[in-house]
């Protein structure tokens, strides 16, 4: 059995009060909640801060980026021991915004999340077609592309620290959600791929989140679908209700 796995992608949000008191809100509102792994992914700037509010609870905490180098002459990047140094679990890798307005390949994204599971950082990977891929009829082949790519060299002992996250480009922050069975489909060609690439057993353990204008009204449906273990959050990962309520829905 999968463990459900919701996670809150606060993008370029927040100060430092407003990230302190949100991870403070969550830590409480999900005290004792353990049948979801539950993670927030905040700017880099306030993980220390986050990290402090959430040290007596089980939420985990993640990066939105990271970079696959080491040290050096990168002005402007974040390593994985970097973020390891701020307690991060997790770090999203190629989400569609990196792919889209910083314009990050496939190549990249496979560097990191390569970089990332050498360091022990477990990637949330982000892969999902714009809407003239979907309505040309060529999601299944984008999704594939960004999938083999992103994992290209990465072994069976190793991916599966990796944990997919299905987000059609034109259902993030739209309002416009896919619907379960349209998610459904994706995820289980997902799963199919997985289970090419490394075998039905590896395939079956892996998590695949859904993410895409996912709230608390849409968060039953979505999950009730079996290739469906998990939600990328964006938008509603920001309020506690909203948030709280949909891991509490999971549970
Ligand atoms: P959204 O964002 O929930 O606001 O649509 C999801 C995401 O980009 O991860």
């Amino acid at each position: 059995m999968r463990k459900p796995f919701i996670a809150g992608n606060w993008k370029m949000n927040m100060n430092t009060d407003s990230a302190v008191s949100l991870a403070g809100g969550l830590a409480k509102e999900l005290d004792g909640v353990d049948t979801v792994d539950v993670a927030v992914c905040p700017p880099f700037v306030y993980l220390r801060a986050v990290a402090t509010a959430l040290s007596s609870s089980n939420i985990a905490l993640g990066s939105q980026n990271v970079y696959f180098e080491e040290k050096g002459a990168f002005t402007g990047e974040i390593s994985c021991e970097m973020l390891k140094d701020v307690c991060c679990t997790y770090a999203i890798i190629g989400h569609s915004e990196r792919r889209h307005v910083m314009g990050e390949t496939d190549a990249l994204i496979n560097k990191k999340i390569s970089a990332a599971i050498n360091s022990g950082l477990l990637p949330i990977f982000c892969v999902g077609e714009l809407l003239e891929e979907r309505q040309a009829g060529t999601t299944n082949k984008v999704v594939s592309r960004q999938v083999k790519s992103g994992l290209e060299g990465i072994c069976k002992e190793r991916v599966q620290a990796v944990t997919v996250a299905y987000e059609p480009v034109w259902a993030i922050g739209t309002g416009l959600t896919a619907t379960p069975d349209q998610a459904q489909e994706v995820h289980a060609m997902i799963r199919g791929l997985l289970a090419d690439l490394y075998g039905n057993d590896v395939a079956q353990s892996m998590r695949i989140q859904y993410g895409g204008s996912a709230k608390p009204g849409n968060t039953a449906e979505l999950m009730s679908q079996p290739d469906v273990d998990g939600l990328l959050v964006g938008g509603a990962s920001l309020k506690v209700e909203d948030f709280a309520a949909m891991v509490k829905t999971v549970a």
